[in-house]
């Protein structure tokens, strides 16, 4: 698979990436390097990336729990006090191992000890290796709101190893393939299409769409890092789909649901809102609710539960003087921003859901 080459760093895949790797930290005259994993990636992933590793370099690994609930500031005081304690300096970089919690906490802490170390994200998680890791994001939750604090820094190289994805289990590869049909959403009729066939497919050719992913998702950062306009159109069906994830997080009784499958209800609803508001065809929605559902399964709404819900989307990071801005569809690969939005509409959606 090709490097894909973005404004400020590459992006490698399998046997090329650890040599871009390599490369780097042999260039780069690195003091020290921390690994940062979770109690599984250390496991699965940190040893296999050892191996991989030939710089003679002194390294310490940092291991936190798994889970979303790691993304907050207590998490982050433990490790930066770490990092002090460890000898970190200007000079030490940090190699993120792990999925989505892992690159965005790992990417927040190297953005803010000591103003700022380089970082190396190795995503393993399929919504970690099409999404979390690429552009730039960084952050942790406050309380179950999702991402609320953080800073946009770019790292020094991302590494793909497709391989990882070998031993993730099938709940974490169908929450990654939402952020996929989601780029379709925004970008192509035919990648949507190709990637609702998923299923079937090898390793091999899973990482064609995977690459595919990242090339869009490259494309619209490179044109809007800070998120000003077009990078906006990446949170197709996360407005709602934040919302019901953070829901589903606080609300007793609940089972929580994983990021990509709160995404995927995000998604039907912002195709209903699209065909209500902007024309959107009725057809491709019911027909894509139908593959959604299909795929993600039903969730269960009650009467009760879409309040809290909408009062959950003032908390939205891409609210501007009071609006809650959603991201919508004209058609699929024709997104539009900043879409205002009754809330009756959504309800509506709801209803749309649970039909
Ligand atoms: N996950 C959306 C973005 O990176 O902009």
């Amino acid at each position: 698979m090709t490097s894909i080459t973005t404004q400020d760093y590459t992006i490698d895949f399998n046997n090329a990436g650890y040599e871009a790797l390599n490369k780097h930290i042999k260039k780069s005259n690195y003091s020290k390097i921390f690994i940062l994993a979770d109690e599984n990636t250390n496991i699965d992933c940190v040893p296999h990336v050892l191996a991989n590793l030939s710089a003679d370099i002194e390294y310490d690994i940092l291991e936190i729990e798994p889970g979303e609930e790691q993304k907050n500031l207590d998490i982050c005081l433990g490790l930066w006090e770490a990092l002090s304690e460890y000898g970190a300096d200007r000079k030490s970089l940090i190699i993120n191992i792990g999925g989505g919690v892992i690159t965005d906490l790992g990417g927040f802490i190297a953005s803010t000890f000591k103003r700022g170390i380089d970082f190396i994200n190795i995503p393993t998680s399929l919504l970690a290796m099409v999404d979390a890791s690429i552009g730039g994001k960084t952050g942790i939750d406050l309380g179950t709101l999702k991402n609320q604090i953080g800073v946009i820094n770019t790292p020094e190289l991302i590494v793909v190893d497709i391989n990882f994805l070998e031993t993730l289990p099938p709940l974490e590869i169908r929450s990654g393939l939402a952020e996929m049909l989601k780029h379709g959403l925004i970008y192509s009729e035919d990648y949507f299409n190709r990637c609702l066939n998923i299923r079937n497919l090898n390793l091999e050719e899973l990482g064609g769409l995977i690459h595919e992913s990242i090339t869009i998702k490259k494309n619209i950062v490179d044109k809007d890092p800070k998120e000003q306009n077009l990078r906006k159109t990446l949170n197709y069906g996360h407005t709602l789909g934040h919302a019901i994830e953070s829901y589903f997080m606080e609300t007793e009784g609940k089972e929580r649901l994983l990021h990509g499958e709160a995404i995927a209800i995000g998604m039907v609803l912002a195709n209903y809102l699209s065909v209500e508001t902007l024309g959107f065809s009725e057809e491709k929605n019911k027909s894509i609710k139908n593959n959604l559902k299909e795929l993600y399964g039903h969730i269960e709404f009650s009467n009760e539960d879409l309040p809290p819900i909408i009062e959950l989307l003032k908390y939205d990071k891409k609210n501007e003087h009071g609006n809650i801005n959603f991201v919508l569809l004209k058609s699929i690969g024709n997104p539009k921003v900043d879409c205002i939005v009754d809330n009756e509409l959504i309800i509506k959606a709801f209803n749309f859901y649970s039909s």
